[in-house]
């Protein structure tokens, strides 16, 4: 890929909860890594996290918290944009814009729409069906060429492709149509007690997941709880064996180990040696970020301040694209 390192990525995360070790070994563990590569935006979405219902002072904490873990994992606030979506208000502005140039359609084909409102009846909101709109916006706002998507966020992303062309056939070249990134490491951890699904922070059993700042003593605990099969034998089978594989997934990303080495390392072992080392694993992979996120979070001078710094850098690339954005479909300003 020539000029790597001019091409702009910008990923997001939720502030839906306290993330998960899913979300730490599949994305925000390589941020750092994208960042001595590529122009790096990363930001926590927490206007997309309204369309689920929560306490506003949870949200505002989880917010918060979360604004200082992507400092705690080594992202320089000085070198990359390190921001809170809803601090910057083109967002919504653009949102607004692209909902006009979304058909109604195709944003009713999102299938994460289709599952998340038959899995929350209570509260199928308006804002869940424009989610993807929302996220559009967010990425062309700041022209980003990659962004890196899970397989749940990968029709999403083709929306935003799509509205960008839409546009772009409209009015000329205005908006950056972005690509998939993909990652070159990144696993994919599931559940601990119902293995075929993914972990989720927001998933209601506590001994499905394994948060940020679970104490090394719960870590344990919940690894030993997980879900395996009676066979006692350590080998990959992602069908027969999604606990199991799921277990050595998390190792091998915490250890660096590959999976011919593990089914090694504990042939004729039982789960009960394998769970502990698992474990040590994920303890000693978490062990320098929580402890640098827990000095940070003390520091809560630094992380306003921090936090309204990125704000603005955002806000600088941000207007200028909603300025454009504005001229073309014929908003009078003054
Ligand atoms: N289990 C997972 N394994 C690997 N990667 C994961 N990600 C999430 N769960 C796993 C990746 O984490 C990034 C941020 O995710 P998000 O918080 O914006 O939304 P999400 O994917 O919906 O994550 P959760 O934890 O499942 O949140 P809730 O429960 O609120 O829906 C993304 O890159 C995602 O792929």
């Amino acid at each position: 890929m020539e000029n790597a390192e001019k091409r702009t990525v910008l990923s997001f995360i939720q502030p839906t909860g306290t993330p998960t070790l899913g979300n730490y070994l599949g994305a925000l563990k390589n941020w750092a890594d994208m960042a001595r590569e590529y122009d790096c935006l990363f930001g926590a979405a927490d206007l997309h996290s309204l369309t689920i219902r929560m306490e506003p002072s949870v949200l505002r904490r989880n917010t918060f918290e979360l604004y200082a873990l992507l400092i705690a994992l080594g992202l320089d606030p000085e070198k990359n944009i390190l921001f809170v979506q809803s601090h910057v208000s083109q967002h919504a502005v653009l949102a607004w814009i692209l909902n006009c140039y979304t058909q109604f359609g195709e944003a009713s084909r999102m299938t994460q729409f289709k599952e998340k409102s038959a899995n929350h009846q209570d509260n199928v909101n308006v804002g869940l069906f424009s989610y993807p709109v929302l996220m559009a916006a967010d990425i062309l706002l700041y022209a980003a060429d990659y962004v890196p998507v899970g397989e749940d966020q990968r029709q999403h992303l083709e929306l935003t492709r799509n509205i960008a062309d839409r546009f772009n056939g409209l009015y000329g070249d205005v908006l950056t149509v972005p690509e998939p990134f993909i990652r070159k490491r990144g696993a994919r951890v599931s559940s601990l007690q119902e293995p075929t699904k993914k972990m989720s922070k927001s998933d209601p059993n506590a001994k499905s997941y394994i948060l940020l700042n679970d104490k090394p003593d719960s870590i344990v605990k919940k690894i030993k709880s997980a879900v395996t099969d009676s066979e006692a034998a350590v080998y990959y089978d992602a069908e027969k064996k999604p606990g199991v594989t799921n277990l050595m997934e998390i190792y091998s990303a915490c250890t660096g180990s590959g999976y011919e080495q593990i089914e090694e390392d504990f042939r004729g072992k039982g789960y009960g040696d394998f769970k502990s080392a698992v474990a040590e694993a994920v303890v000693e992979e978490l062990r320098p970020l929580q402890e640098e996120w827990a000095r940070l979070l003390k520091d809560k001078a630094y992380i306003e301040a921090t936090a309204k710094a990125g704000a603005e850098k955002a806000s600088k690339i941000a207007n200028r694209t909603l300025a454009k954005v504005m001229k073309k479909v014929g908003i009078w300003r003054v």
